[in-house]
């Protein structure tokens, strides 16, 4: 059976734009694909984490995959610190990675600016750890939202040249990005991408918002000039709500513009808060009625069957490299 892998890291509370842009897409994968699905710890530490905090954040993460529709007795879901050859493959893999390739990642471009005063080795190398994330496993595929396609390149990359070196080893996995919603844009303004970490809380809707809040960030969403309910190249605000309101209701844009053709913005937020309250209230029931001893179990079960396939990979690395 193919593999699909991927990840999210536990900073923060999970958004609307890791539910469009990935989660959605890992609920759909896990009936056809062997499914492996990481809270990626060690990612977020290249970043300044509070530790009681992340120990909740990687516990709310694992529970956030489970209400959104991923099964665990379809996908492997697990913690990415409790498998040690993540950071055993990475070290590995940054033998093979260069300085110039690492330098281009725009994502660190971006994190070195946000966190000048904590520009580590570790927020370097995070490509190179997701690397070796992903090719533990031997994906064909990779759900992820647009923002991660130069990483999954990288890993392609890095597979390609530790195979040329060492001979076959790794599979070059495919980014699997969505053409809409790989992109979820901020709500306060439509040329960022939704983030955790936006300067204001208004840019994102987080699944844990209460429904008072989520109808309010909708009330204030920017717009585009004009009145017409309508997307388009111009109207990168109302396309950015169009798109969140057709992925969570299951209709086409198309039609939801016809439904609101003649109506202004007004009639559009409030069912577009209609549509996304209650998505994030069905969330939330499911979500708080998670027991979380239940939920630690899931993630031990989920550790000891992702340590026998990386645990083979690493085995064969090694062989290959010469490591007695
Ligand atoms: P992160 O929160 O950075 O760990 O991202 C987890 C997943 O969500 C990754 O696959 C990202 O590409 C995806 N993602 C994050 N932000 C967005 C967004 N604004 N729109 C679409 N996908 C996103
Ligand atoms: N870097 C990803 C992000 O910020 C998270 C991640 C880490 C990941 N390892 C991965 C995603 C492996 C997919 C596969 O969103």
């Amino acid at each position: 059976m193919k593999r699909v892998f991927s990840g999210v890291q536990p900073t923060n509370n999970l958004h609307l734009g890791n539910y469009l842009g990935a989660i959605k897409n890992w609920v759909e994968l896990q009936n056809s694909y062997d499914a492996f699905y990481c809270v990626v710890d060690l990612h977020a530490i290249t970043v300044k984490q509070d530790p009681k905090q992340l120990r909740q954040n990687v516990l709310n993460v694992a529970k956030t995959y489970l209400a959104l529709g991923v099964d665990p007795d379809k996908s492997t879901i697990f913690v990415q610190s409790h498998v040690p050859q993540h950071a055993e493959l990475a070290w590995v893999l940054n033998t093979i990675a260069k300085l110039s390739e690492l330098e281009r990642m725009t994502q660190f471009k971006d994190k070195a600016k946000e966190h000048k005063e904590n520009i580590n080795m570790g927020l370097f190398d995070y490509p190179v750890l997701m690397a070796s994330d992903i090719l533990l496993y031997s994906p064909e595929v990779v759900p992820v939202g647009e923002d991660q396609k130069q990483h999954v390149e990288l890993t392609r990359d890095l597979a390609a040249r530790f195979n040329s070196l060492y001979g076959k080893t790794f599979i070059e996995p495919k980014p699997l990005i969505n053409k809409e919603g790989a992109r979820i844009m901020g709500l306060d303004d439509p040329t960022k991408k939704m983030s955790k970490s936006a300067a204001s809380a208004n840019s994102y809707i987080a699944l844990l918002d209460s429904p008072e809040v989520v109808a309010k960030k909708i009330s204030r969403a920017v717009t585009d000039s004009g009145t017409t309910i309508e997307s388009g190249a111009d109207r990168p605000a109302l396309t950015n709500l169009l798109t969140i309101y057709s992925l969570l209701s299951n209709q086409s844009i198309k039609n939801i513009e016809k439904e609101y053709a003649g109506k202004g913005y007004a009639d559009f937020k409030k069912g577009l808060a209609q549509v996304v309250t209650q998505f994030i209230s069905e969330f939330q029931s499911k979500f708080n009625a998670l027991d979380d001893n239940k939920v630690k179990k899931i993630l031990e079960e989920g550790a000891a069957k992702a340590k026998v396939v990386a645990e083979k990979k690493m085995e064969e690395v090694k062989t290959k490299m010469g490591l007695l």
